[in-house]
């Protein structure tokens, strides 16, 4: 298995802290690993571990068929890592820090400018691929980072939360860069904190939370677990949440999810458009107005609640906040608790 990753019992500890808590991860060469978690879940942690830049205090791991602890330099050959905080050369241009990076591995003045040009162009950086990097934006250097750990294709890539800080066309656009990648062969693993992206991108999902695996299988698994579709209510008023919290507690099957802010309560349901229809005349005749009522798959949101009775904002909030607010879905502000 020359491009796959393999990791078992991997424990890291820092002080009191066990960031890794005997962690086992399998990605099949030429697939995508989704390594999905709140703040302080032990995300980078395995990267950097499998990375070769962090001993773990036990486990093992293979990556492209070599022993990590054993073997690290051969490894380092194998790999491409995009770490989640940009690692560009202030001093030099966009431009000239993608050639620098052909050049370490050798690809061909030629080849290596050709490259360069190309993704560029693609992080839509062209205009500003021969300024500084010191004069880029947050979301600039991450892009030209991204595009760093791009100029080569190694068999295999690390990516930490690749998305981060990016806005929606840029996201897209790496979206699109990492499925050619995977075309091509390369075995990815990615760690990200939206829910949307590991579904969209992963064929297998690891959710990792206290350094511990709490789930993995595909994104439909996932989805299957926490039941099927969902009801989801927005009422015009905040005074009118409990009264349809109350009535999708009867109608539905299972635990409601109430988010005050935008005053939308959910619940996994069976029935679908006929008990759809049922939730309406019950909120009817209860004189509760609504903007918004649907029927909805589960998303990977409602995987993360339902398997921690928590929303993946809770992690935010206790871990350090990320940068923007683009994450899909949010947490539920009275799911959890016990
Ligand atoms: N060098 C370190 N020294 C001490 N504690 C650390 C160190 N690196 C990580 N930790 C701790 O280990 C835990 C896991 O951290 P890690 O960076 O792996 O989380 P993460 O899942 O990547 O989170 P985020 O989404 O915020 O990037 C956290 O509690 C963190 O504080
Ligand atoms: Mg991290």
């Amino acid at each position: 298995m020359p491009g796959a990753i393999h990791a078992e019992g991997l424990v890291k500890t820092f002080g009191d802290v066990r960031a890794l808590d005997g962690v086992d991860l399998d990605v099949p060469e030429g697939t995508v690993l989704g390594l999905l978690g709140p703040n302080g879940a032990g995300k980078t942690t395995a990267v950097r571990v499998l990375t070769t830049l962090l001993r773990p205090d036990s486990g093992r791991a293979v990556v492209a068929g070599v022993d990590v602890l054993k073997n690290p330099d051969e490894v380092r050959r194998s790999i491409g890592l995009s770490g989640q905080f940009a690692a560009v050369d202030e001093y030099l241009t966009g431009r000239e820090n993608l050639r620098m990076v052909g050049q370490l591995y050798q690809m061909g003045a030629r080849a290596a400018r050709a490259r360069a040009s190309e993704l560029l162009e693609r992080f839509s950086l062209a205009e500003a691929a021969d300024r500084t990097a010191k004069t880029y934006s947050g979301g600039m250097r991450r892009r030209l980072d991204l595009a760093a750990a791009l100029v080569v294709r190694p068999p295999v890539m690390f990516m930490d939360e690749p998305t981060t800080g990016l806005d929606p066309r840029n996201r897209q656009a790496l979206w699109e860069v990492i499925q050619e990648l995977v075309a091509g062969g390369t075995t990815l693993l990615l760690t990200t904190q939206y829910l949307e992206e590991a579904d969209h991108l992963a064929h297998d999902i690891c959710v990792i939370d206290r350094g511990r695996v709490i789930a993995r299988g595909t994104s439909d698994q996932l989805k299957a677990r926490t039941g099927g579709e969902r009801v989801e209510v927005v009422v015009h008023e905040r005074e009118h949440i409990a009264a349809a919290d109350e009535v999708l507690r009867v109608l539905g099957k299972g635990e409601t999810t109430v988010q005050e802010h935008t005053r939308k309560v959910t619940v996994p349901v069976v029935g679908g458009a006929k008990l759809l229809a049922e939730v309406i005349r019950e909120l009817d005749s209860r004189g509760v107005e609504i903007d918004d009522i649907g029927l909805r798959r589960p998303t990977l949101d409602d995987v993360f609640i339902s398997l921690t009775g928590r929303g993946t904002e809770d992690g935010l909030r206790g871990g350090g906040g990320t940068e923007d607010g683009l994450r899909g879905g949010g947490g539920a502000e009275g799911g959890g608790g016990e």
